[in-house]
């Protein structure tokens, strides 16, 4: 069975509604780019997009110098989020999450906003994490639950196990890697797997027990087309998210909402 992200994109556009009337003016959000090609430069483009139908005001800033221009919008009153692209070219992204600012840092990267989720609080988490935890709460009771993720990337694996251990929700986590020996056997244990690996169609039913609720992050491009990290015969047997259609759209809505989360707090934590 496929999940219904929809009633969670309704949710956060709710929230949405409410900060836009708050706010009373269009929030704007520029995305940083050090290497404006390939694959950043179609998801800038696709970010446009999204911009423009969540009414946020929206700029492409190319530059070569990323840690002087991020210095300058992290004062730029004008300026309510910032996204920096990955993978940058120039330095390494640990050197941007450092110095950007993490009132406006609206994908949650920076330590700061990394070491409040470990504290419980997720007010900027990683937007693709939160998209996660956002569709499994919609779906079921997370409490007790066993759940195994896939992947231990620092933008998603990692801050989505936290959040999935963080009280209130009570789950037990086992974060696993391509190092992790009997995989199959901790994946088949499990109430719900996460799989955030960038692998087309690689978890299949061999990963998994029937009635498992699989949320699938991955975004790989097979034969022109989009395909997800899990394989489509597992649709038959768990509840499992769609791709395209699934988390990558709930991700999109989430930044956009910390856009205008970002504006209310006007660039001060
Ligand atoms: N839908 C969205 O909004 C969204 C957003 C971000 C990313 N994504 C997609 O999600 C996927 C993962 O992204 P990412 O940024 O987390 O990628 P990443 O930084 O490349 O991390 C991939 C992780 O997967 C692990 N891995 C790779 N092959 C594995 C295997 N066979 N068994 C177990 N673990 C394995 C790696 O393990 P090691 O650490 O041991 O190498 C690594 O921890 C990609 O397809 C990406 O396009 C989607």
């Amino acid at each position: 069975m496929k999940i219904d992200v929809l009633p969670v994109i309704e949710k956060i556009k709710k929230e949405i509604k409410e900060h836009r009337e708050k706010l009373n003016r269009k929030p704007k959000l520029i995305s940083i780019t050090d290497d404006y090609t390939g694959a950043t430069k179609a998801y800038l483009k696709s970010q446009k997009r999204i911009a423009k139908e969540y009414d946020v005001d929206f700029e492409i800033i190319e530059t070569e110098n990323l840690i002087e221009t991020i210095k300058k919008y992290n004062e730029d009153k004008n300026v309510d989020g910032i996204f920096v692209a990955r993978p940058t070219k120039t330095i390494k992204f640990i050197e941007v999450a450092k110095i950007l600012n993490p009132a406006k840092d609206v994908e949650g990267v920076t330590p700061y906003n990394m070491g409040m989720n470990f504290y419980g609080v997720e007010e900027f988490v990683p937007c693709t994490a939160e998209s996660a935890v956002k569709i499994l709460e919609q779906t079921e009771e997370l409490k007790s639950k066993k759940v195994a993720v896939i992947g231990r990337s620092i933008t998603v694996g990692k801050p989505l196990a936290i959040m999935l251990e963080n009280y209130g929700r009570d789950c037990t986590v086992n974060i696993l890697n391509s190092k992790t020996k009997n995989m199959q056997e901790i994946t088949k244990n499990s109430d719900i797997v996460i799989v955030a690996i960038g692998k087309a169609n690689y978890v299949n039913m061999d990963f998994l027990k029937e009635g498992t609720t699989v949320i699938d992050v991955g975004i790989n491009v097979v034969d022109g087309k989009l395909t997800g990290d899990v394989s489509k015969e597992v649709e038959k047997y768990c509840s499992v998210t769609p791709v395209p259609g699934g988390v990558g759209s709930v991700t999109s809505a989430i930044l956009m909402r910390n856009v205008f989360r970002a504006a209310i707090k006007g660039g001060k934590i």
